[in-house]
């Protein structure tokens, strides 16, 4: 079918319209053609085509129908075309906005539709994660130690050496300053401090006691640096957990039965403790806990006969370091010495980790493979 002919882009003589009676036809033949035409489909873009092609200033239909048609028109003539221009203009204006409404309106309806949330769909399911192993064994050991009255205090990682050190008896160029060489920060000339990435939970006796007045019963988790080299059982950054009770009636007989009801809750009922003397500047008497190695049930022997693997056939397995406040300790906090007395501990938890789940690698914390972390869900 061919396009119907655009009559308003001819002259009126062209059309061999000379007489005001053949006007009104014209203008229905273009009023039906337009008629046709606006009641098609339009998206808003074609829309917007359509309203040019009619109402354009320049070359629109109505346009060429003022230059074609009008302007060039006889006196006998343009009464008749200036009324019906003006007729078929207001037409074509009214029913061009009554579509653009209708578009819009249609648009909205459709975005509406599109945001309406469906609530019988089934739910998008997101994989959810699951603690590190090392949060883990920090939350088995927190709740053990809250149930016997311990409360969870936590400290800074960067600290100044008076807390790391000094205040724990650790005066400069003390030999156990080699054993926990640190990482430094870098300070603007003139601080006041040093600062450095504290070498053990430690720091923390002091700070506690500083603004608590016995009694005193906290564990305190962290994260804790050395510059020891990364092997299967050493990491420049590790973790630990400390523990400190001062009171007035504290003694030796609280502290090993403290620590025994610990082991055994996380080790089991069967196994057992023991202690042998050490030394930390911190604590006097100093002691290692030990604790008969779970995996030979303290036997030296493992299951197929040969030698236990975990404890090289010693039977036994060195937990963590601990002992009674060393009274120097109370000076630094104004406690009384002669009043109060208690204990600490710090327990390394990656090798703790490391033993309890059979891990013969400590990197592998810090690895995060997931085919690793997905073994404890
Ligand atoms: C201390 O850090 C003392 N502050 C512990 C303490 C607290 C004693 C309170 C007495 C009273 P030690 O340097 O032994 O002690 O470290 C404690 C534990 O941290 C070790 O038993 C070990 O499990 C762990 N550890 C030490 N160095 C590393 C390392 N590089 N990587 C992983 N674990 C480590």
């Amino acid at each position: 079918m061919s396009a119907p002919e655009n009559k308003p882009a001819s002259k009126l003589s062209d059309l061999g319209v000379t007489q005001p009676a053949q006007v009104a036809p014209l203008f229905a033949e273009v009023r039906a053609r337009f008629d046709g035409e606006v009641t098609k489909d339009f998206i808003e873009v074609l829309w917007k085509e359509f309203r040019d092609e009619w109402l354009g200033r320049k070359s629109g239909v109505l346009a060429q129908i003022t230059n074609n048609w009008l302007k060039p028109a006889t006196p006998d003539l343009k009464p008749a075309i200036g009324a019906a221009l003006n007729e078929l203009r207001a037409h074509v204006e009214a029913k061009i906005e009554e579509r653009r409404v209708a578009i819009e309106k249609s648009e909205e309806e459709w975005a509406l539709s599109r945001e309406r949330v469906d609530l019988s769909l089934p739910g998008v399911v997101r994989p959810v994660g699951s603690h590190h192993l090392i949060r883990q064994v920090f939350q088995e050991i927190e709740d053990i130690f809250v149930s016997i009255g311990f409360s969870v205090v936590e400290g800074p990682e960067i600290e100044t050496p008076y807390y790391n050190f000094e205040a724990l008896n650790i005066p400069e160029f003390h030999p156990v300053r080699d054993d926990m060489d640190t990482f430094y920060l870098d300070l603007p000339k003139g601080a006041k401090t040093p600062l450095l990435l504290r070498t053990h939970t430690s720091p923390m006796q002091i700070r506690t006691m500083e603004k608590q007045k016995p009694p005193v019963r906290v564990i305190v988790p962290g994260k804790v640096y050395r510059r020891d080299n990364p092997d299967a059982t050493h990491s420049f950054a590790f973790h630990q957990i400390e523990g400190l009770a001062v009171d007035t009636d504290i003694t030796f007989c609280d502290f090993t039965g403290t620590i025994e009801y610990f082991v055994k809750q996380f080790f089991g009922p069967s196994v057992k403790t023991r202690f042998r003397p050490s030394y930390f500047p911190f604590t006097e008497p100093s002691v290692e806990f030990d604790v008969s190695c779970p995996f030979c049930s303290g036997t030296g022997t493992s299951a197929a006969g040969g030698t236990c693997s975990k404890c090289k056939g010693a039977a036994w397995i060195e937990l963590f370091g601990a002992g009674m406040v060393d009274p120097a300790v109370y000076g630094f906090v104004n406690y009384d010495a002669r009043k109060v007395s208690g204990f600490a501990f710090g327990i390394g938890i990656d090798r703790l980790a490391m033993l309890k789940y059979g891990i013969d690698d400590i990197q592998v914390f810090f690895q995060n493979d997931v085919r690793f972390l997905r073994q404890f869900p």
